[in-house]
């Protein structure tokens, strides 16, 4: 399997890497020059990659092809390039529709869209597909897992899920802070605070029957501390707040998509 990329940036950088540090079968990978300090990096540590300075050689070359510069410039990149038969495609570009793009390439090649996240480097994060062709998720398992969404309304909640990454990081510094308040040396708290997430992470992933609200019931003891942080947390309508937030990010995506 050859795989292509038309925009080697931050994401391209964790898919390659993770691709090739999998057990995954790649031949080769064929990415554009662009962006160049990702791509020479690339070809550096990697004998299987090959920089290529045109994007229609890439769609010759490559049998799967990943399509990864920012969504503002999309149009401008792919209208003009020519898919041969038999390619597919997998979109990493935020927010712009399959239709769109397959009309800007007049293609009607398989076509998906991923959200792969910098874990995919290391193998340890889940990818939203859609539709989901099978080997596009075959390819993304290698990367920590995937999971296809059958609808765009349940992808673009897989997008919006994947905003919270900023908050996760806002609750453990606010937590830091107070800790370092109450006279801890941050260091400490922070090493403390990442090994107690970690540790749920990871009793969480292997406990893959059990819901949010079962390992809640398993982790507090009634009436005790932790029961009481998470009614605050309720009370000062933390749960509302969350909401609010997501309603708020999906609507942006569902705009950005129609624009
Ligand atoms: N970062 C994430 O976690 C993430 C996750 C999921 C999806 N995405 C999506 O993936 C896409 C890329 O994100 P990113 O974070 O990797 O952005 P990025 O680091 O800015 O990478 C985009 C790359 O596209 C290159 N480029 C610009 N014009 C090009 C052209 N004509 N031909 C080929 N390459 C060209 C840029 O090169 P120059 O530097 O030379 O301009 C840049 O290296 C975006 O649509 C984003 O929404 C990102």
């Amino acid at each position: 399997m050859k795989l292509g990329f038309i925009g080697t940036g931050s994401i391209s950088d964790a898919v390659i890497r993770g691709l090739l540090t999998s057990d995954y079968p790649v031949d080769q990978v064929i990415v554009s020059r662009r962006g160049e300090r990702f791509s020479t990096k690339l070809a550096a540590d990697f004998d299987k990659v090959r920089i290529e300075d045109d994007n229609q050689a890439i769609l010759d070359q490559a049998d799967m092809i990943f399509l990864a510069v920012l969504p503002q410039i999309a149009k401008d990149v792919l209208s003009g390039l020519s898919v041969p038969k038999g390619k597919k495609l997998v979109s990493l570009i935020a927010t712009i529709p399959i239709d769109d793009m397959k009309a800007w390439l007049n293609t009607d090649a398989q076509f998906d869209r991923a959200i792969p996240l910098p874990p995919v480097e290391h193998h340890s994060c889940v990818t939203a597909v859609y539709p989901g062709s099978p080997d596009v998720m075959a390819l993304f398992d290698k990367l920590g897992g995937a999971v296809a969404a059958d609808t765009i309304d349940a992808f673009d909640g897989y997008g919006t899920g994947s905003a919270l990454m900023a908050t996760y990081f806002t609750l453990l510094e606010s937590a830091a802070q107070w800790m370092v308040a109450h006279g801890s040396d941050y260091g400490d708290a922070r090493r403390y605070l990442a090994a107690l997430f970690s540790g749920l992470a990871e009793n969480t992933n292997k406990s893959p029957d059990q819901s949010f609200s079962d390992l809640y019931d398993g982790h507090i003891t009634v009436g005790g501390l932790n029961e009481q942080v998470a009614q605050t947390f309720l009370r000062e309508k933390g749960g509302a707040a969350i909401h609010t937030a997501l309603d708020e990010v999906f609507a942006r995506i569902k705009a950005a998509s129609s624009s």
